[in-house]
């Protein structure tokens, strides 16, 4: 089964935006093995948008030789011969995004290409539909499409969350869908996605998942998508929900210079193995919003294989704030004869043990993660 737990890999888009070429792409492959990325699990390399000629040629999606001067089939083979996983972006309107030629009534041509290419992953974009154009079916066509070339191609729809798409993605093929609006490179933005994400958490599930977009941790302000820039505190909160929230971890720094910092956030194989873990339960949001009308502290909990719970803790608000959890609210009765044992999964240590509440004290925008396990009181 493609994508049971969410889908891991690098994109293009944030760093590089059009500036994009062959060799890039071979680097970032090159790095996914020479930096551990690989075995923790990351497998998708992704180009996204501006990799094409302006124009199709006989009717076919032609790569810029430019930028790709050996095609993309001989890249698919290189990204395939270190073990790893070849995407490529495409979208269901006349034009992509940045103005390339869209899969707009080519869509079984365009999935014939790139299964044609060994292509394993296609990013699904939704700028220029004609106003005629009914979105769904857009989806629909594609998704039937690429289940038609007999290629295994994990289908990320990327509609931004228009069109209730987190009711009805899964059923026509997608494997992961965009539920939010783009990223950008600071605080506010992971703020925003995290807010809007709130209402769709259960729309995620086994082999399909909410997409929260690409993570910008060790951007640092720079490339396509930097826009101010993240404190290393902040990108750890921004990996610790997408993974909780069990979003694909697509990464976006360039990882041929990832500080040591951003290689501690990515590599954490506690955390992605929360990302990973194999029941791919969601989530839900267990503060009281009595307390915290404005949901600036959050804490999710989310049961695990093998009878444990992940729970993380988020300050959101601009200053140090402790954020509680009443155990009464996810339902450890005071008569269970039960309590928590934590693990701090970034800390690597354990925690104690908790029955009634428990509250960590967090610097503004920081969290902790904790593993937790029922134990006789
Ligand atoms: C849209 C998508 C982005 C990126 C760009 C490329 O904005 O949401 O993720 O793919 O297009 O043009």
């Amino acid at each position: 089964m493609l994508s049971r737990t969410p889908p891991m890999g690098w994109n293009s888009w944030n760093t590089f935006g059009s500036r994009i070429n062959e060799q890039l792409i071979r680097d970032m492959a090159d790095f996914f093995v020479k930096e551990g990325l690989k075995d923790a699990g990351y497998e998708y390399i992704i180009i996204d948008d501006c990799w094409a000629l302006p124009r199709r040629v006989d009717g076919r999606l032609v790569p810029d030789p430019e930028k790709f001067p050996s095609g993309m089939k001989a890249l698919s083979d290189y990204i395939h011969s270190k073990g790893l996983k070849f995407g490529m972006y495409s979208c269901a309107g006349t034009r992509t995004c940045a103005g390339q030629p869209g899969s707009y009534d080519y869509e079984y041509t365009d999935a014939e290409t790139f299964a044609e290419w060994g292509v394993d992953y296609l990013k699904y974009d939704y700028c220029y539909l004609p106003t005629t154009a009914d979105g769904k079916l857009c989806y629909k066509r594609m998704g039937m499409a690429l289940r038609a070339t007999g290629r295994e191609i994990l289908f990320s729809a990327c509609n931004w969350g228009e069109n209730d798409c987190g009711k009805w993605m899964r059923s026509v093929g997608a494997h992961m869908w965009r539920s939010t609006g783009d990223i950008v490179d600071n605080w506010n933005s992971i703020k925003s996605l995290t807010m809007q994400q709130l209402p769709k958490i259960n729309e995620g599930a086994m082999g399909s998942f909410n997409d929260m977009d690409m993570l910008v941790c060790g951007m640092y302000g720079k490339g396509n998508a930097a826009l101010g820039g993240c404190t290393d505190e902040e990108y750890k909160t921004h990996f610790t929900i997408w993974a909780l929230l069990n979003s694909p971890l697509i990464i976006g720094c360039d990882v041929r210079n990832m500080s040591e910092e951003t290689r501690k956030i990515l590599l954490d194989k506690d955390v992605i193995a929360i990302n990973q873990d194999p029941e791919c339960r969601q989530p839900y949001l267990a503060s009281s919003s009595q307390h915290d009308p404005e949901n600036q502290k959050l804490v999710f909990i989310k049961p695990m294989a093998e009878n444990e719970y992940a729970i993380g803790f988020f300050n959101f608000t601009d200053e140090k704030s402790s954020v509680q959890l009443n155990l009464c609210d996810v339902g450890l009765a005071a008569s269970s004869g039960y309590s928590f044992k934590l693990y701090d999964v970034w800390a690597k240590e354990d925690a104690g043990v908790f029955k009634d509440w428990i509250a960590p004290t967090l610097e503004k925008h920081a969290c902790v993660l904790y593993r937790a396990r029922l134990v006789k009181d």
